[in-house]
């Protein structure tokens, strides 16, 4: 082979490529040859191979040359053969056949409604659909499409990115909270969570940088979404060039036209196959337990192959099954065969999420323990069999008391539809759902409750207010929360000083907006930069704030006893013992290492990192940062690290405070006397009153409350003087209050 010759074959196969699926600036690894440095064989953009040898042109056979020649040859092969299949499985989905009549649907209407099967292509599709019509004027204008789930945004935008053959966080990327992914001036199709294009709009109220915005996954009806289509429903009549699609499942569809004057609805018919549905005959006491015996039922029974979707509502609960399903597996041996167990949750780490869109291999079967995330917004292909307990997670919040709580509810009949939905997707399916027939059609609620109907406001109310909006009872909604919720969520931004007497945004309520979290977090980190009893602490407090972040994947096992394996010392709050992980990371230089023999998940420290990096950043362009310093400079080792820490916190978090009375702590709340709560087994505070025999404090605060069997209190830091409530909440705490 010659130099001449190899150079054609790789120009040919570059033309085919192109003409395949146009790929610009695809770029190839250098091929390093085993055994030699030397010889690198660079495919690059122009499409010919630069390659040197030390003796010529000629390759003699069997030399590295050659050897290395083949490896190329044979990767353009498998290259150009995966273009190609992806080529045609776009032209495959359903979206494609009215790609024509979309686009000159989207030309005449500003607003449309499009509507179709989960995995018909919408997510994927319209977006690019849209930037080959040429909206993005070439690059100049953007594409946006809203998830309400980090995982979509993520994942959707490098199937995307591998579709166009571009790289992730060039022309295509994604914006989540704490990541930006996307590079100014070349990205043109962005896929963003909901909250992100929220931010957005507090920069550039009128979206100037967009073309098209497609609101996707809006039957969700998350508390971002809601807002958005307000907003957008404000900003649209004059900006005439803009674009918007709302995509949902079906139900609620017609209500999203009706609020946007009769936007047409667009429906892209699915292929679905019929579902086989069955029911238990008892209520499933515990639905794990029964989740898990049908995974191996299903797995032992049927002889179809065909991988399962067990729905499951958080983290720990798929970590747990997943341990059960491996342990008896192990047990079982070769007695079955292979079974695959693929997790997906939102905390899960990126380089991991990919294994549930991996083709299962010939023999096996796969297992997909998911959230609610597989419900409508990830498309798993290969499913034929559904396990739904019928349960979801829900943060709920009761205006009377104040509190929000993380519940596990019944899920509604249109999710468990959309569950059953999953299995019938490449052939006939089978849905087995761990409740009974009369349940479904007795005690299930029609349609899911929208956010906006069950949290807390205070986050949204401010945010709008930042953007000038004062009359929040007008504000165009889909469904409006109830007055008394409003008044609770301004009645809470005024006691974290937000608000001033006449319900005017304050200096502070500024600040709390433009830090990237909930407004409590801000006033905590502005407390510990300014507060006369607490100031010199705003690193730490950052660093806790950024940990809280992701305190529910730090440690490798989410269920591990955390008196955490000895990793720091004595400690008397999970917040402190979070500020000794991450310092006690940083001092090891941020090792890999140090993580692994310590059993704290690296990639979450990585992220706990840039958050705390951005948080910094955003600390220091609001001047906290430097009035921190001024009082650090002010005088000797700063004393009472501990205690100041703990203030900041209670100014933060003046609703999350438990007192103790006859039967263990109660919450605060004024109207309903307060709810029993216990400290969850986890937090160091729970090791500490119970086996060490250290006397609880009359006081205790705590970052989220979960219900499972019992109410819990996650995260606390007890409160030891109560003084300190009065000192930090004077409206709220009388002087020597009991
Ligand atoms: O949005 P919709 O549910 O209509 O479909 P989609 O998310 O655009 O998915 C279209 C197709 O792309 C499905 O067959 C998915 O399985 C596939 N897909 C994938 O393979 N990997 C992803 N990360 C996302 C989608
Ligand atoms: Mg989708």
């Amino acid at each position: 082979k010659d130099r001449v010759q190899v150079e054609k074959s790789a120009q040919k196969q570059w033309e085919d490529k192109q003409l395949n699926n146009a790929v610009q600036g695809s770029d190839y690894d250098t091929i390093k040859v085993e055994g030699s440095e030397e010889y690198e064989f660079v495919f690059d953009e122009q499409a010919f191979i630069e390659f040197s040898t030390e003796d010529g042109d000629s390759l003699s056979p069997g030399s590295n040359e050659e050897v290395a020649l083949t490896e190329l040859e044979s990767r353009l092969e498998k290259e150009t053969a995966r273009l190609k299949s992806i080529h045609e499985t776009r032209k495959s989905l359903p979206v494609y056949q009215y790609r024509d009549d979309l686009l000159n649907a989207v030309k005449e209407h500003q607003i449309m409604i499009v509507v179709g099967e989960t995995g018909s292509g919408k997510t994927t599709q319209l977006p690019q659909y849209l930037v080959e019509d040429g909206y993005t004027q070439h690059g100049k204008l953007q594409v946006a499409c809203t998830q309400p789930r980090r995982v979509a945004a993520t994942s959707v935008a490098t199937r995307v990115a591998d579709e166009m053959g571009v790289m992730l966080g060039k022309e295509v990327g994604y914006s989540i909270r704490f990541e930006d992914k996307t590079t100014p001036g070349t990205t043109f199709l962005k896929y963003m969570t909901d909250g992100m294009l929220l931010r957005e709009f507090m920069i550039d109220p009128e979206l100037t940088n967009y073309a098209c915005i497609m609101i996707d996954e809006a039957h969700e009806r998350t508390l971002a979404t809601d807002i958005l289509l307000g907003l957008l429903k404000d900003i649209l009549p004059h900006r005439k060039d803009l674009k918007l699609i709302i995509s949902s499942a079906t139900m609620n569809a017609v209500k999203f036209s009706e609020f946007f004057y009769g936007a047409p609805i667009f429906n892209v018919p699915g292929r679905r196959f019929p579902v086989d549905i069955h029911y238990t005959l008892q209520p499933e006491a515990n639905y794990i337990n029964a989740a898990i015996t049908t995974v191996f039922q299903i797995h032992t029974t049927q002889s179809v192959p065909g991988d399962i979707l067990v729905f499951l509502t958080g983290q720990e609960e798929i970590e747990s099954a997943q341990q059960s399903i491996e342990e008896i597996a192990h047990v079982l041996g070769d007695k079955i065969r292979p079974l695959i167990i693929a997790p997906i949750y939102a905390n899960l780490p990126q380089d991991q999420q990919s294994k549930i869109f991996q083709r299962t291999p010939e023999g096996c079967r796969k297992v997909v323990l998911a959230t609610n995330i597989a419900e409508t917004s990830l498309t798993i292909n290969g499913i034929n069999f559904v396990i739904d307990p019928g349960f979801v997670k829900e943060n709920s919040y009761v205006a009377a008391s104040g509190m929000s709580q993380l519940l596990t509810v019944p899920c509604s009949r249109a999710s468990v539809d959309q569950r059953a939905g999953r299995a019938g997707r490449v052939g006939p399916g089978k849905c087995f759902r761990l409740f009974t027939k009369w349940s479904y059609f007795h005690e299930l609620e029609p349609l899911p409750k929208p956010e906006i109907l069950r949290v807390n406001l205070s986050q949204v109310v401010l945010l709008l207010m930042s953007m000038g909006i004062r009359d929040l009872v007008n504000f165009p909604l889909l469904d409006k929360p109830s007055i008394p919720t409003l008044s609770k969520a301004l009645e809470n931004l005024y006691v974290l000083g937000a608000l001033n007497s006449k319900g005017a945004i304050t200096r502070l309520g500024h600040i709390m907006c433009d830090f990237p979290c909930e407004p409590q977090f801000g006033k905590v980190m502005h407390t510990a930069a300014t507060h006369e009893k607490c100031k010199g602490v705003l690193e730490e407090a950052v660093t806790i704030v950024a940990m809280l972040h992701e305190t529910s994947s730090v440690l490798v096992n989410s269920r591990q006893d955390a008196n955490k394996s000895g990793i720091v010392g004595q400690v008397q709050s999970d917040h402190m013992l979070y500020l000794e992980i991450f310092n006690a990371w940083k001092d090891m230089d941020y090792s890999r290492s140090w993580c692994l023999d310590h059993k704290v998940q690296y990639k979450t420290m990585l992220r706990v990192r840039n958050i705390r990096d951005q948080l910094w950043r955003c600390c220091e362009k609001l001047g906290l940062a430097a009035l921190n310093e001024a009082a650090l400079d002010a005088g000797n080792p700063l004393q009472d690290v501990e205690a100041r820490l703990t203030r900041s916190f209670i100014a933060g978090f003046p609703g999350n405070i438990a007192q103790l009375g006859s039967s263990g702590y109660r919450t605060m709340g004024r109207q309903t006397g307060g709810l029993t709560v216990n400290i969850h087994p986890s937090s160091v505070v729970f090791q500490m009153f119970r086996k060490e025999s250290k006397k609880p404090t009359k006081h205790l605060l705590y970052q989220r409350l979960v219900l499972t069997s019992k109410e819990y209190m996650r995260d606390c830091i007890p409160i030891p003087r109560e003084n300190w409530l009065h000192d930090m909440l004077p409206h709220l705490f009388a002087k020597g209050s009991k």
